[in-house]
């Protein structure tokens, strides 16, 4: 056997190159289609986002739609690599607030963002092991066209990248005011993430900014220009600045992000990415078998991609867009259609060097059969096609 399988996976990728179909190889038989809306595909898909949103360093809290594809791929030691496509929607919680997606609000929709993520989780419950190695996102704003249909009057997204300087502005004096009625520290403004406008009486800006602490104090305000190098945000305003005649109003509401800083020896500095314990993930009282200390190569990656509005995205010559197309994510850890070893599992205690075996994420054309599942957000504009 162990010569013929070789020889006869020859002669099935020559015939199937030959007719150019789709190459079939035994590894991907073992490619099992679950439910989308099965309670482990569900625990394992909330648990996939929780560990994406740690890893992500700027943007908002992704919240989860809907499983939209699941596959479950036995591995030959006790476990299974999952490749998961998730639907999700963007909250109004900053990723450096630290917060779970589920105490978060999913944003409404003309100030929506959405998209889909494709992850690849182990999960091996004999050995107590949740691992997410890599991920990928693609996020859009919801369509201003579709925003202006369903609601002509709501505010319509305006950019943060400075070019326009009435959000610049609306940012400035919205953190003068915080600074002005905070009694002891003062904050500067780190980076706006997100500015809409709308006409009100006048025009009227809404906008979302990082801010740090400032050195200063408040009686030097004006004339400071002391800058703390390597200070992280500390929190997220929320302000507008809206104008009726000659009269400005302006609104401001921060939030603070609860402190990172590690407490040495303390139980908030295990690390918290990596292999995670199942049963703690569980929430059983058992004590974890899986090393809480992992190297940080174990940390999951990826990135998230930001893409324009899907309308202004100009079809290539004069075919019409496939909307299938529309959140191209790639997560490939290997391009091999036959799979390949991935030496991931050096966390794992023991003499056994452990390997996963991974294939080329399978494609969206054959989706499991019962998904995507049910939509928590059920809307035509932000449900990734
Ligand atoms: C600053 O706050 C004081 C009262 O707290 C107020 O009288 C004053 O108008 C404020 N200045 C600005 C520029 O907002
Ligand atoms: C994730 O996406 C980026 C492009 O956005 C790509 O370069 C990278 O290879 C992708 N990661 C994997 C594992 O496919």
């Amino acid at each position: 056997m162990g010569l013929l399988l070789p020889l006869a996976l020859c002669a099935l990728a020559a015939c199937c190159r030959a007719r150019s179909e789709p190459l079939v190889v035994p590894e991907a038989w073992r490619l099992l289609s679950r439910g989308c809306s099965d309670s482990d595909v569900l625990h394992f898909s909330d648990f996939a986002l929780q560990d994406i949103n740690k890893d992500r360093k700027e943007g908002y809290v992704l919240s989860l739609n809907r499983v939209s594809d699941v596959r479950e791929h036995r591995q030959e030691s006790e476990g299974s690599l999952f490749y998961l496509t998730l639907d999700v929607l963007g909250t109004d919680c900053p990723v450096l607030s630290k917060k779970s997606w589920k105490d978060c609000r999913v944003r409404l929709l003309h100030e929506s963002v959405y998209g889909q993520c494709k992850a690849i989780l182990y999960i091996s419950r004999p050995r107590r092991v949740l691992y997410l190695p890599a991920y990928n996102c693609s996020l859009r704003p919801v369509s201003r066209r579709a925003i202006s249909r369903m609601c002509p009057d709501c505010p319509v997204p305006s950019p943060t990248d400075l070019s326009d300087p009435s959000v610049l502005e609306a940012a400035t004096q919205s953190l003068a005011k915080y600074n002005n009625e905070s009694t002891s520290k003062q904050y500067s403004l780190v980076k706006i993430t997100k500015a809409s406008s709308q006409w009100v009486f006048g025009p009227a800006y809404f906008v979302e900014y990082l801010i740090k602490e400032s050195p200063c104090t408040k009686s030097q305000a004006s004339s400071c220009s002391l800058q703390l190098s390597d200070s992280k945000p500390a929190g997220l305003c929320k302000g507008s600045l809206s104008q009726e005649g000659i009269k400005k109003f302006v609104s401001v509401k921060c939030e603070f992000f609860e402190s990172q800083a590690p407490a040495p020896g303390g139980e908030n500095s295990a690390p918290t990415q990596g292999p995670v314990n199942l049963l703690k993930v569980e929430e059983s009282q058992h004590e974890g078998m899986a090393p809480t200390n992992a190297p940080s190569e174990a940390v999951p990656r990826g990135s998230v991609q930001y893409l324009p509005d899907w309308d202004d995205e100009k079809p290539e010559g004069s075919q019409k867009k496939d909307p299938r197309e529309a959140f191209p994510v790639q997560l490939d850890l290997t391009t091999n259609p036959l799979g390949e070893n991935l030496d991931v599992f050096f966390f794992f205690p023991g003499p056994v060097k452990e390997k996963l075996f991974v294939l080329p994420f399978p494609k969206r054309e054959h989706l499991s059969p019962e998904c995507p599942g049910p939509a928590q957000v059920d809307n035509p504009f932000i449900l990734p096609p």
